[in-house]
């Protein structure tokens, strides 16, 4: 079973978005994905609540669930944690084999993932950065890039831009990839995925 952990300490940057349309991403390969909500805000829990389809399973709680996943036959599973500062993301990120630290284009976005980063360092898992809610057009996103390098962790080189169709598709339960397949954001979900499953197989 393989563990990935959303992260990053500032709020609102995409770890949800991500752990649901990442996990939707593994299910649409023919995966037994699920995600636990490791966050007492509950957002994927109000997103499955939302949603049709049975999978993903979702469940509340802590990376302790993790056992319960794998004897349900889980084999690969996503942690949304919360923002700020949380005992739960320490324990979501010693669990995983890889930790996404997902964060927005801008500087103060950058100066906010520092934290994020020492903790996956002092940790010592795989991670990896992921660039979300960023301009279509602009040099906000060569720019991020150049000074994401100095982290000296992997970047995904797809950017996830900041399109309607993510909380569209989230409002009624879905993911981009069900509410428009063949749309732009779909497509750099499947990008992200890719890259992540390299670095988690690498
Ligand atoms: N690329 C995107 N384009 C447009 N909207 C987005 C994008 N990514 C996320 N969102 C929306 O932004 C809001 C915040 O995203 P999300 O809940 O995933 O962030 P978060 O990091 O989990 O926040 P929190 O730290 O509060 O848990 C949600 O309404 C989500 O649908
Ligand atoms: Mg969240």
């Amino acid at each position: 079973m393989q563990i990935i952990t959303l992260a990053s300490r500032k709020g609102g940057v995409g770890k949800s978005m991500a752990a649901r349309s990442l996990a939707v991403a593994a299910l649409i390969e023919g995966r037994r994905a699920a995600i636990i909500d490791a966050d007492p805000q509950g957002s994927i829990v109000a997103w499955s609540q939302r949603r049709e389809e049975q999978a993903p399973s979702v469940i509340a709680g802590s990376p302790t669930k993790l056992s319960e996943l794998e004897r349900a036959g889980a084999d690969v599973v996503f942690i949304d944690t919360p923002p700020s500062v949380h005992p739960v993301i320490g324990m979501a990120i010693e669990a995983a084999h890889l930790t996404l630290i997902l964060t927005g284009p801008y500087p103060e976005d950058l100066a906010a993932i520092g934290s994020s980063v020492q903790m996956v360092r002092n940790i010592g898992k795989k991670s990896g950065i992921v660039l979300n809610r960023t301009p279509t057009r602009s040099t906000a996103l060569s720019l991020a890039r150049s000074a994401l390098t100095a982290f000296e962790l992997p970047i995904c080189p797809t950017a996830i831009a900041q399109r309607v169709a993510h909380p569209y598709a989230s409002a009624s339960g879905q993911t981009v990839q069900e509410w428009e397949p063949d749309g732009a954001a779909a497509a750099e979900i499947q990008a992200v995925w890719k890259w992540a499953k390299e670095i988690l197989n690498g």
